[in-house]
């Protein structure tokens, strides 16, 4: 089989973006692979080189770093990109008040002015050529007053109310573009954020490769939102609609004092 042409992936060290590169590459696609940890992205290119034999370019990068983005796009322009997935991002889980203001810059950072400014750089190819593939990897925590996670909700929100519009604004350009929002992923993100899920959160939660392979479904439907199983599409557009917030945040609150206090 012939390779297709070239996908970015943000955050493929681990987790959701490590399916996503699997996935990509049993499509064919060549694969841009980016994260901090180097180690891990060279077994993961060296995995899909022989098993799919696509073509994997790993690019070690601490997005949070001052002109990383442009570093990204300068050094992946001429490669033809049709997929850019911005999937790299982290939450904490800590009490407003006691998480350092550099912490919440980060978070910021990471989850909100790096997939605009990437989407930025991608997109303006992607018009020239008239087709392409963009998809942030948001969160159910963006439709839902999550407690002990009020920066990194508010960043997510900003992600899927950023996508939803800029859908309309691409619709007949060629370009389409998806937010898809994962729900409990097993994934590393719990063991940087320092959250222990409690019962209830582990029986609803979901394989990285089974969130992966919801979202490029999605993606390549040319969906504009997406969530990543119908518990979570429930619990976001049913319960997140018709029940008080102030039920929702206090049932969460609960959960997350059991690990905390
Ligand atoms: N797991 C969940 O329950 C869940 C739920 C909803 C949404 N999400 C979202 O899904 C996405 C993927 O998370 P995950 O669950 O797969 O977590 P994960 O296993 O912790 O993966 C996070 C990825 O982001 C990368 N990353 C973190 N900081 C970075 C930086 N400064 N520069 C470059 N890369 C960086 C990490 O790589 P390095 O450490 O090697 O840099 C890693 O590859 C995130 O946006 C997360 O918010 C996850």
């Amino acid at each position: 089989m012939t390779s297709k042409t070239w996908a970015i992936i943000t955050g493929a060290s681990s987790g959701i973006g490590t399916e996503l590169a699997r996935e990509l590459a049993g499509l064919s696609y060549n694969l841009v692979i980016v994260a901090r940890r180097e180690e891990r992205l060279n077994q993961l290119a060296l995995e899909l080189k022989s098993k799919y034999s696509v073509k994997v370019q790993v690019i070690t990068l601490d997005l949070l770093k001052d002109g990383a983005c442009e570093r990204l796009y300068a050094e992946t322009k001429d490669l033809n990109i049709e997929i850019l997935i911005n999937n790299a991002g982290f939450g904490l889980c800590k009490k407003f008040a006691d998480t350092s203001m550099d912490s919440i810059k980060n978070i910021m950072k990471l989850n909100m002015e790096v997939p605009t400014e990437l989407t930025r750089l991608y997109l303006k190819d992607m018009l020239k050529t008239g087709s392409g593939y963009i998809c942030q990897i948001a969160s159910i925590a963006s439709y839902l007053p999550v407690p002990y996670y009020s920066v990194y909700g508010a960043t997510k929100s900003y992600l899927r109310h950023f996508s939803n519009t800029l859908y309309y604004e691409l619709k007949n350009t060629g370009v389409s573009h998806t937010v898809f929002n994962p729900g409990f992923t097993r994934t590393e993100f719990f063991d940087v954020a320092g959250q222990k899920l409690v019962f209830n959160q582990n029986i609803i939660s979901q394989s990285s490769n089974t969130v992966a392979k919801r979202a490029l479904k999605a993606m390549f439907r040319k969906k504009r939102s997406a969530l990543s199983s119908f518990i979570n599409w429930y619990t976001a557009c049913v319960i997140g609609t018709f029940i008080p917030k102030t039920l929702i945040a206090n049932f969460v609150l609960r959960d997350m004092k059991k690990t905390h206090e």
